[in-house]
């Protein structure tokens, strides 16, 4: 049931403190990410030298936030595949290798068969799955549940958030099985902790500020999304979301990459958002994006920040 929303991504969007909230819940034990399903299961994160994390669409978007999180904290190297990739090719795997599959369904059939593929070659393999007692977390020898609740929109929201979440628990629980945290670890899991209720403010104090944005938008033929670090995947969340909804074409782009060809096009008037990691995370990363942000500015675009509350805002929403 809609519950008086007018579609129910509309309400799954709105759901997301829940989902992550939910996800979280029973997880963080005192200072400890402690994933309860995976006790007795420390082996599938020692004996290995590398991670391979496989999805289609929404997920291997948040499988691209797992490697970063992965690798911060369990120092171990990632590589993320859509698994629609990874099994008609003849990847390097064996017993040392940890397959992780992500999947909101646990039914979708690429990602499904790259599970079955990694087992047949000796790879342990965990899910992180949405829908109870699904196929891929049975055909799996672990898995970790979001609990985002039924995702009935096709264009995946609330279940995003969830696995990002997941991604970023499961990365904390590998890095103290292998004991490889930093001191970065601690304050992680605090701002964990706080992340539903600043998924709730955020919704609360940014809806009708999206929705004006909507509305200044509605007209225009393409977008453009440019993000860094973890910024990167969201931008092609970013750009995946317009498409899928809106029917206006949308590309999302490392930063980085804007000067290596992307930058032609910018023209007076694009649309740009721009995802602006915050200063606390790291400073050089932060200065990098907004000298991006110079760069576009300066051939005319028209530019969108997502920040963090309190940045001093290098743009702001144009108004017409
Ligand atoms: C696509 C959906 O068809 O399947 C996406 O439109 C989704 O939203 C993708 O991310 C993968 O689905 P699942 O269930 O494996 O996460």
């Amino acid at each position: 049931e809609k519950g008086g929303w007018s579609s129910f991504m509309a309400k799954e969007v709105a759901e997301q403190p829940e989902a992550v909230a939910n996800t979280i819940r029973g997880r963080i034990q005192g200072d400890d990410v402690i994933i309860p399903e995976l006790d007795g299961l420390d082996e599938l994160f020692t004996g290995i030298n590398r991670v391979i994390i496989t999805a289609c669409g929404t997920a291997s978007y948040a499988a691209l936030v797992g490697k970063y999180a992965i690798e911060q904290w369990a120092r171990v190297p990632v590589d993320v595949e859509l698994a629609h990739e990874f099994r008609y090719r003849d990847p390097v795997i064996g017993d040392d290798t940890l397959v992780v599959s992500i999947s909101q369904s646990g039914e979708t059939m690429d990602t499904l068969m790259a599970v079955k593929y990694a087992r047949e070659r000796g790879a342990k393999t965990l899910s992180i799955c949405n829908t109870q007692g699904a196929t891929i977390p049975r055909e799996s020898d672990a898995v970790v549940y979001t609990h985002a609740g039924p995702e009935v929109a096709v264009a995946s929201t609330k279940a995003f958030s969830a696995q990002i979440t997941a991604l970023l628990l499961l990365g904390l629980h590998m890095g103290r099985v292998r004991g490889t945290l930093a001191s970065d670890a601690l304050e992680a899991t605090a701002e964990l902790q706080a992340l539903p209720e600043k998924v709730a403010q955020v919704l609360a104090e940014e809806t009708e500020h999206v929705s004006q944005l909507a509305g200044w938008m509605a007209d225009t033929r393409s977008v453009l999304f440019l993000g860094r670090h973890v910024g990167y995947p969201i931008a092609l969340e970013g750009a995946l979301k317009l498409k899928e909804i809106s029917y206006i074409h949308a590309e999302g782009f490392a930063a980085g990459e804007l000067k290596h060809g992307p930058i032609a096009l910018i023209e007076p008037g694009q649309p740009v958002f721009v995802l602006v990691p915050s200063p606390r995370h790291s400073a050089l990363i932060h200065s990098k994006v907004v000298s991006n942000i110079q760069e576009i500015r300066a051939r005319g675009a028209r530019v969108i920040v997502v920040a963090e509350e309190g940045m001093p805002p290098c743009c702001r929403m144009p108004t017409r």
